[in-house]
């Protein structure tokens, strides 16, 4: 009996020794320690046994089970240990690697003009105001003395949403629906963007234009001329060629079309002005009588100007891009330059 518990012990010690993981060990103490394991049956046995026999027997039998014990107790703080430096091993952080970035983006070219713009029209005490981009024909046209039948409504192809209602052509709807709102004076721009059957080079049938206008006692085309030529300065530069050219608009009387020298060939000539060496931004003039009348301004007291310009031309001349519909490509590649 007692060489068959020694040779247990034996087996338990290798098998202890042999186990890989903490699972497989405690089955090993299970199988020998356990309810039913080969130790605790000899033990329960030992009734069998003789009166002289039984307390040697019971002496080894005691003496392997704490042998086994302590055997599986080291295993198991010796398979700990190792658990735990394989995992640092491989959970480790290097602390010293750079962090990942967002990509946060950047502002579209637009944006950043139209900002540019609100800031310099700010500071000359003009606010910012808005208007819907599906707006009806009486604002758009109707009180813009554009008449259903006026020859006019052919100079801007209109997407229709039905016979009331279009896709604004321009943002000069504003102009009717802020004067509606208040009495003069008021100096107000109106960002915003603006729909037309129109593609090629430098025009785009989506786009952007900033309207602007001012009404007051005794304001005149100088006021008008003095204004825009600031802002032109403010944003291309004193240096550019800046020329006022007579030019029609119902909603206004006299009016005058600006154009800058193009940045692009300055001013040699190229497709982008088309060999001019000028490129138009933007259309001007005295707010027409007949306006004021439609918005109830008496026309006797308050005059006013009013001009409305292309967003995407001030962008291209600014950045130097020589076509308009890269802007709406949104090509990153692209975008990423501004
Ligand atoms: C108008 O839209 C008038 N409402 C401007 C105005 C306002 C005149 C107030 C007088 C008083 P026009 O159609 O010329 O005018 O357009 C104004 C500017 O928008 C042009 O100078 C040009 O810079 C830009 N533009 C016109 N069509 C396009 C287009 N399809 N794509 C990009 N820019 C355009
Ligand atoms: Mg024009």
């Amino acid at each position: 009996m007692k060489e068959k518990l020694d040779a247990m012990l034996v087996a338990a010690n290798e098998a202890m020794a042999a186990a890989v993981d903490e699972a497989a060990l405690q089955d090993i103490r299970v199988s020998y320690l356990g309810k039913k394991g080969q130790l605790t049956s000899i033990m329960k046995g030992m009734g069998g046994l003789s009166a002289e026999e039984r307390p040697i027997v019971g002496a080894v039998a005691n003496r392997v089970k704490d042998q086994v014990f302590e055997t599986f107790e080291a295993r198991l703080k010796k398979l700990k240990a190792e658990l735990m430096t394989s995992r640092l091993e491989h959970e480790k952080i290097d602390v010293t690697l750079p962090g990942r970035r967002n990509d946060s983006g950047t502002k579209h070219p637009v944006t950043l003009v139209t900002e540019e713009l609100i800031d310099i029209f700010s500071a000359l005490g003009f606010c910012v105001a808005e208007g819907p981009e599906v707006e009806q024909d009486f604002y758009n046209f109707e009180a813009l003395n554009i008449p259903k039948d006026h020859p006019a409504r052919d100079m801007q192809d209109t997407f229709y949403i039905n016979d009331e209602v279009v896709l604004r052509t321009h943002t000069s709807p504003v102009q009717i629906r802020s004067m509606l709102k208040q009495p003069p004076p008021l100096r107000i721009i109106a960002p915003g963007t603006v729909y037309r059957r129109d593609s090629d080079i430098t025009h785009s049938p989506m786009f952007h234009q900033i309207e602007g206008f001012m009404v007051d006692e005794n304001i005149t085309f100088g006021d008008l001329k003095g204004v825009l030529t600031t802002f032109i300065h403010e944003c291309f530069g004193k240096k550019v060629g800046v020329r006022f050219r007579p030019s029609f608009f119902p909603f206004t009387e006299p009016s005058a079309e600006v154009d800058i020298q193009c940045v692009i060939c300055g001013g040699k000539g190229c497709r982008v002005c088309g060999n001019s060496g000028w490129l138009e931004i933007l259309g001007s003039g005295m707010i027409d009588p007949e306006v004021f009348k439609s918005v109830e301004y008496d026309s006797d007291c308050y005059s006013g100007f009013a001009f409305g310009m292309g967003l995407e031309r001030i962008a291209m001349l600014k950045y130097g891009v020589n076509d308009l519909r890269l802007f709406f490509e949104n090509d990153v590649r692209f975008l990423r330059q501004f």
